[in-house]
């Protein structure tokens, strides 16, 4: 039997800080969802404290899951422990993440301060955190720079203090695999107590070593690995979480596996670089397009003469469907389903049904549905909305202010509108400002092209703010003037109810 690694992922915390990356709360759903589909046993949901966006992705995920543990992160202050364990009042398996900078930069530059008051607010922080909650993880922020003795201290005390689990981060990407091995080493030696927790290691990528820290940090006694899908997360990114978890599984002599469903990982890949617009290098290991595509006639023998000639992964056990189709007009419902299932989304009839007349919609305009169109049909079935838009026709051009004749559907109630703008995504949010009657200001506006083409699908995000808060909203359409009012509207059902 194999030693049981913990998968703890953070794509929805430290993956969403990458700038222009972040999601609306129905795509944080969505993520979660399937992070509980590939088996994580942590999902760190968010920084409540840090915005009204993070607060209310923590308490939506917290009802949308039931099996993995959701966590959210806070610092070394009271407050944001309160709110932390506020917005994870729903979550079935709680966790609360607190610490503070145990290197002497954080110490000295960050908080002009000296070890023993940051040994001292470690311990608070912990306590505090046990207040509200069993389960609380302490992270020692720049672990990796931290002097090896203080560092055991400092654990040593927050485990005295009540922490579950001890997070080692190597915040910087700084350290060598040895180094760090040797760091999770020193404190199973050092610290009294450390067996009653358990060590989490976080590592990031600054010197591309995210991956062999990480695995050189589990074999020397850590049992859980921070990571995010693709490896997503600021600068370099933090550790991948396919690669830890292929790692362990083609190493099976050193007798560690997780609860991962691997099948699921390159779905769980697709997700992510769609939702956040953030494609995958082909090189990839894993989860690259060209990670299993030999070019080579001498590999392309070999691996037809025996696979594992060249090949130390059946890709299948990722999930990468070596018969990848392309859907067209003619695909029927059976083919569409298929295709979410390999790429790890499953609808309900209902939603099935609007996925696949959205596909026909679709397929008339486009001749050829890739996979990031088919995950961008699933993801407009999830919305549960209130307000629709039943038509919208607009008139624009060169010399003259554009004209939109918009239909909204409100509860089975219908409504129309017409308005002038200076352009036709103005003139549509005119229209439909007349209908909702409430002020409302669009603060941010991004169209993206999901491929290339002309014929392709756009995809609008935008953020509406109302009595002072901001809303996401987000759709995908062809038609981008469509998309846009789609959006809008997305984001006005999350505050008229
Ligand atoms: O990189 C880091 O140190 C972190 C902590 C907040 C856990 O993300
Ligand atoms: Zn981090």
């Amino acid at each position: 039997m194999s030693d049981r690694l913990y998968i703890f992922d953070t794509t929805l915390r430290d993956g969403e800080q990458v700038p222009g990356c972040q999601l609306n709360t129905v795509e944080k759903i969505e993520v979660a969802k399937m992070l509980e589909e590939l088996g994580v046993d942590v999902i760190e949901a968010g920084f409540p404290v840090s915005s009204p966006g993070d607060f209310n992705s923590v308490v939506e995920i917290s009802k949308a899951v039931t099996w993995p543990t959701v966590c959210a992160l806070t610092r070394a202050v009271e407050n944001d422990i309160r709110v932390a364990a506020d917005a994870l009042q729903y979550a079935r398996h709680k966790r609360i993440h607190t610490g503070i900078g145990t290197s002497d930069y954080h110490i000295r530059y960050k908080f002009n301060s000296t070890r023993e008051e940051i040994l001292e607010r470690a311990i608070g922080c912990v306590s505090y955190a046990k207040k509200f909650v069993e389960d609380v993880q302490f992270y020692a922020e720049d672990a990796g720079r931290t002097d090896n003795e203080y560092l055991a201290r400092v654990i040593e005390a927050v485990i005295r203090a009540g922490a579950t689990v001890v997070n080692i981060p190597d915040t910087t990407g700084y350290c060598l695999p040895s180094e760090f091995a040797a760091k999770i080493r020193y404190l199973m030696e050092h610290v009294d107590g450390i067996d009653r927790v358990t060590i989490a290691t976080h590592c990031h990528n600054d010197l591309g070593m995210a991956t062999a820290n990480t695995v050189s940090g589990i074999v020397a006694g850590a049992r859980q690995a921070e990571v995010t899908i693709n490896g997503i997360g600021e600068r370099a990114g933090n550790t991948s979480l396919e690669e830890v978890v292929m790692t362990f599984r083609s190493h099976k002599e050193l007798g560690i596996d997780s609860n991962v469903n691997a099948t699921r990982l390159s779905g769980a890949s697709r997700m992510v670089s769609s939702l956040m617009n953030m494609p995958v290098q082909p090189n990839k290991a894993i989860v690259g397009r060209n990670a299993f595509a030999h070019s080579s006639g001498i590999h392309q023998d070999g691996v037809l003469k025996n696979r594992e000639s060249y090949e130390i992964i059946d890709p299948k056990e990722v999930g990468v469907d070596e018969n990848s189709i392309v859907l067209t007009a003619r695909s029927g419902r059976a083919a569409l389903k298929h295709r979410l299932h390999v790429l790890g989304v499953e609808l309900d009839k209902e939603n099935l049904d609007k996925a696949y007349e959205a596909f026909l919609r679709l397929a008339d305009r486009k001749k050829e549905i890739n996979d990031d169109d088919v995950l961008m049909l699933a993801g407009k079935q999830n919305a549960n909305h209130r307000i629709k838009l039943e038509y919208l026709q607009v008139t624009s051009g060169v010399g003259i202010r554009s004209v939109a004749s918009i239909g909204l559907d409100i509860a089975g109630e219908k409504f129309e509108a017409a308005a002038s703008g200076n352009g036709p995504v103005d003139a549509a949010i005119s229209a439909i400002k007349i209908i909702i009657r409430r002020t409302m200001l669009v603060k941010e506006f991004l169209i993206q092209a999901i491929n290339k083409g002309s014929n392709d699908v756009g995809k609008v995000h935008m953020t509406v703010e109302y009595e002072g808060q901001p809303y996401y909203g987000f759709s995908a359409n062809t038609d981008i003037v469509a998309a846009s009012a789609e959006a809008f509207i997305d984001a006005i059902n999350k505050f008229v109810h």
